[in-house]
C-alpha cells in the first residue's frame, strides 16, 4: 500500500462523520459517460442545447430523447466495485453521509448489492438512527452477525431498507423520476420513453400536464431539502472523501470547502486533475473502482 492510502485509510480510521462525495467518475467504470474530459457528454452535446429550461420549452420533445437515450445507456449498466464498497462501508460503519451530483441509480443499486452480500455473509445489521449518525460501538463491531445464508433464505425486505437508509443525498435529481410541469406533482418514472413526437411524451396522471425529467439544469435551483442535508453533513463531516468530480459545477463544489472551512480533511480520488488538488490532504490518483475497494476495507 502507497504511503498516501495509509494516511488515507488513517484520517478515515479516525474519522466519527465523514462524508462521501461523488461525480460522474464513481459511474465511469460502469460505462457511463462523465461530462467532461475525453469521451464527456459535453464534448458532444451542447448544454444549452439540453440541458436548460428553455431548450425544454423550445424542443421537449428532443430533450426527451436525449433522456430516453441516457436511461437506455444506464439499463445496460451495472454498479461497479466502488459504488458497492461505498454502500457496504456505509452498512457496517454508520456515521457517513454519501452526497451525490450523479442522476443515476448507481449509488442505490450499489447498496443493494452491499446489503445483499452482508446478508449472505450473516453481517447484515439494521441499525436504528439516521444514516449518517455516528457508528455505535456495536455496529463498528466486525464480527458476523449470525451464520451465513443461502440465496432462498434472504431477508428481501430486511435488505432493501438497509439499501434505503445509505441512499444518496442527490444534488442534481434523478433520472428515473419526472415532475409535472403544470401540477409540479413528482414522481418515479421508469416506464420505456416514446419520443418519437410530442403527442407521445409522458404525461401526468392527475392533470395531464407535460413531464419533465427531475433533474437540475442549469439555471435551475437545486433540490433546497437535498441542499440543506448534504451542507449540513459537509460542515459537521471530520472527512469529506471526494470521488471522481472535477468540481466545476457550483454550488455542488462548494461542499468540499464546507468541510475543510469546519477543519476537516480532504481526501481526493481521481484519475484527473479536479478543483480540490491544491487543498487536498491526500490525493490519490486512480480510477474509483481500483482505489476506493482498498480504501474503506475495514476501516
Ligand atoms: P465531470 O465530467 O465534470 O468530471 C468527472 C470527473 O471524473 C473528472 O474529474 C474525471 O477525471 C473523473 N473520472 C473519470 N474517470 C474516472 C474513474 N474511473 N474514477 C474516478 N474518477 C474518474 O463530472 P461531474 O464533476 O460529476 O450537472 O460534473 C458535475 C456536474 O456537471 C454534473 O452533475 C452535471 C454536469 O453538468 C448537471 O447536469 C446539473
Amino acid at each position: 500500500m502507497s504511503g498516501e492510502s495509509a494516511a488515507a485509510r488513517e484520517l478515515l480510521a479516525g474519522a466519527v462523520r465523514v462524508v462521501v462525495f461523488t461525480g460522474a467518475g464513481v459511474s465511469a467504470e460502469s460505462g457511463v459517460p462523465t461530462f467532461r474530459g475525453p469521451g464527456g457528454l459535453w464534448k458532444t452535446f451542447r448544454p444549452e442545447q439540453l440541458a436548460t429550461p428553455e431548450a425544454f420549452a423550445r424542443d421537449p420533445r428532443l430533450v426527451w430523447e436525449w433522456y430516453g437515450w441516457r436511461r437506455g445507456l444506464l439499463a445496460a449498466c451495472r454498479p461497479n466495485l466502488a459504488h458497492v464498497a461505498i454502500a457496504r462501508w456505509m452498512l457496517r460503519r454508520g456515521g457517513v453521509a454519501l452526497v451525490t451530483q450523479n442522476v443515476d441509480d448507481l449509488h442505490e443499486r450499489g447498496a443493494l448489492e452491499a446489503a445483499t452480500g452482508l446478508a449472505r455473509e450473516g453481517r447484515l445489521r439494521v441499525a436504528a438512527g439516521p444514516a449518517g449518525a455516528p457508528a455505535s460501538e456495536e455496529a463498528r463491531a466486525a464480527a458476523p452477525d449470525a451464520s451465513p445464508l443461502h440465496d432462498d433464505e434472504l431477508p428481501v425486505e430486511k435488505i432493501a431498507a438497509a439499501a434505503a437508509r445509505v441512499a444518496p443525498i442527490r444534488l442534481h435529481g434523478s433520472i428515473f423520476h419526472v415532475r409535472c410541469t403544470n401540477c409540479r406533482a413528482r414522481s418515479e418514472h421508469r416506464a420505456p420513453l416514446d419520443a418519437s413526437s410530442e403527442a407521445t411524451l409522458p404525461r401526468c396522471g392527475a392533470c395531464g400536464g407535460l413531464l419533465r425529467p427531475d433533474v437540475v439544469w442549469f439555471g435551475e435551483a437545486l433540490p433546497e431539502g437535498a441542499l440543506e442535508a448534504a451542507f449540513g453533513a459537509a460542515a459537521r463531516a471530520d472527512v469529506c472523501l471526494v470521488v471522481g468530480t472535477a468540481g466545476a459545477v457550483q454550488p455542488a463544489a462548494a461542499l468540499v470547502h464546507e468541510t475543510a472551512g469546519g477543519g476537516g480533511r480532504v481526501i481526493v480520488v481521481d484519475p484527473g486533475e479536479t478543483a480540490y488538488d491544491a487543498m487536498a490532504d491526500v490525493r490519490l490518483w486512480g480510477a474509483a473502482g481500483e482505489v476506493v475497494p482498498g480504501l474503506l476495507r475495514d476501516v
